[in-house]
C-alpha cells in the first residue's frame, strides 16, 4: 500500500445514498471504519439551503474522519457547497464524477464530466479554490460500455491539485454489470502520485485482506459490502472472517436502531423516517447469507442459492417483505408508530 494513506485512512466507508446517513455511519465507525462519507449531496440544493440537503454535508458527532461528497455542473455551486462542507466540520470534500443518475448527469455534473475534460477542469478548480482542506474526486473508468478514460481524468485530478482519487472499475454505462475492473484500478494507483482508493464488490473482508499484499491503492471503500455485512471492517482489522449468527445480527440491528431513533427522534415524523431508513437498509442487511450454511462467503456478483433457515430468527433475517421487516424492526427495539389522532367532539366544539 502506498503511504501515506489520503487523511490517514486506509478503510472508508462509501457514499450510499439513503443508507450511509449519520445513525449508519456511526455503526460502521463502531465496527473500524477509519473514515465515512457523507450521502450525495447536490451542491445547489445546499446552497440554496434546503435543510435536508445541508444535513447531508455536516459531520455527525460520532464521525471519525468525514467526507462530504458533493455533486454537481457548477463551479459557483460546488464552490459555495464545498465552503459549506468546510464550515460544518468535514475533514475532506469528496467530488462525485461517478455519479449515473440522469436527474444528475442531466444537470451537467456526475459521470457525464468523465466525457467534459474542459468542463471537469473548472469545476476542479473552483472545489479546490474555495476550501483549504483536502479534496478527493470519485471517478469510474468511463461513460459509454467501452469507455477508458480514468487515467486522463486521474491525470486532471491531480493536476488541479486534488489529494485523492476514489475509483470504481466500471462505466457508467455498466452501472453495476460484469465484474469491477481491478486491473485498471491497479493500474491508476500504480501511476498516480497521490493516493487512490480502490472500490468495487469488495464483499467480504477477506476481499480486502486477499488484495492488501499486493495492491498500489492507499485505501479501499466499502458500499455494497458494508451495507449488507456493516461488521466487514471488524473482519478486515481483525484479519479474519466472521460470521454473526441471526441473534448477534438483531443486537446489531438494535444498536442501529437505538442511534436511528437518537437521531432522528421518537415522535411520529422521527419515526416514520426512521421507519423508511430502517427498512431500506434491511433491503441490503436481509441478502446476508450465513456462509455456515452456504459452505463459502456469497461473492459480491453471486445472488445466494436458496437456504434454510435454521431458526425462526433466521427465517425473520431470510425474508424480505415489509411485514417481515417491522417485524425484525420491533424484536430490535423499534416502537410501534403513535395511535393515529382522534379528535373528540369536545375538541372538535
Ligand atoms: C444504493 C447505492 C447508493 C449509492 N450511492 C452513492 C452515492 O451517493 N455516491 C457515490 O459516490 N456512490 C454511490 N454508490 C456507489 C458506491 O459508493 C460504490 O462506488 C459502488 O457501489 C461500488 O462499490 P461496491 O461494489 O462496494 O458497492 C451507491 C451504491 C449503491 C448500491
Amino acid at each position: 500500500m502506498k503511504e501515506p494513506p489520503f487523511v490517514g485512512a486506509r478503510f472508508f466507508m462509501g457514499s450510499v445514498t439513503n443508507i450511509a446517513n449519520r445513525p449508519f455511519r456511526r455503526l460502521v465507525t463502531g465496527y473500524g471504519a477509519d473514515a465515512t462519507i457523507g450521502e450525495m449531496a447536490i451542491a445547489k440544493y445546499v446552497v440554496n439551503g434546503g435543510k435536508q440537503d445541508l444535513a447531508l454535508i455536516k459531520r455527525g458527532p460520532h464521525d471519525r474522519i468525514f467526507g462530504a461528497q458533493i455533486v454537481g455542473g457548477n463551479p459557483n455551486h460546488l464552490a459555495k457547497a464545498a465552503r459549506l462542507a468546510e464550515k460544518y466540520g468535514a475533514d475532506f470534500v469528496d467530488f462525485n464524477c461517478a455519479c449515473p443518475h440522469q436527474s444528475v448527469v442531466s444537470h451537467g455534473g456526475g459521470a457525464v464530466l468523465l466525457r467534459r475534460p474542459e468542463a471537469l477542469v473548472l469545476q476542479l478548480d473552483a472545489i479546490r479554490q474555495a476550501v483549504s482542506i483536502p479534496v478527493s474526486i470519485k471517478i469510474r473508468k468511463g461513460f459509454d460500455e467501452d469507455d477508458n478514460v480514468a487515467q486522463e481524468v486521474a491525470d486532471i485530478a491531480q493536476k488541479a491539485g486534488f489529494n485523492a482519487i476514489f475509483i470504481h472499475g466500471r462505466t457508467k454505462a455498466a452501472q453495476y454489470r460484469g465484474s469491477c475492473d481491478w486491473a485498471l484500478i491497479e493500474q491508476i494507483a500504480q501511476n498516480a502520485d497521490i493516493p487512490v482508493i480502490g472500490c468495487g464488490d469488495l464483499a467480504n473482508g477477506t476481499d480486502v485482506l486477499k488484495k492488501m499484499p499486493e495492491t498500489h491503492c492507499s485505501g479501499f471503500a466499502l458500499a455494497r459490502g458494508a451495507i449488507m455485512k456493516p461488521w466487514i471492517f471488524k473482519e478486515i482489522k481483525e484479519g479474519h472472517a466472521i460470521e454473526l449468527d441471526a441473534e448477534q445480527r438483531l443486537d446489531m440491528l438494535s444498536t442501529l436502531v437505538a442511534y436511528t431513533l437518537e437521531t432522528f427522534g421518537k415522535d411520529e415524523i422521527g419515526l416514520k423516517k426512521s421507519t423508511d431508513f430502517l427498512c431500506k437498509q434491511l433491503d441490503f442487511l436481509t441478502r446476508y447469507a450465513p456462509p455456515s450454511i452456504l459452505g463459502y462467503e456469497l461473492p459480491m456478483q453471486e445472488r445466494a442459492p436458496d437456504w434454510a433457515p435454521r431458526s425462526e430468527l433466521e427465517a425473520l433475517w431470510k425474508c424480505t417483505d415489509r411485514e417481515n421487516k417491522i417485524a425484525l424492526l420491533r424484536r430490535a427495539g423499534l416502537p410501534d408508530p403513535p395511535e393515529p389522532r382522534t379528535i373528540s367532539a369536545a375538541q372538535e366544539s
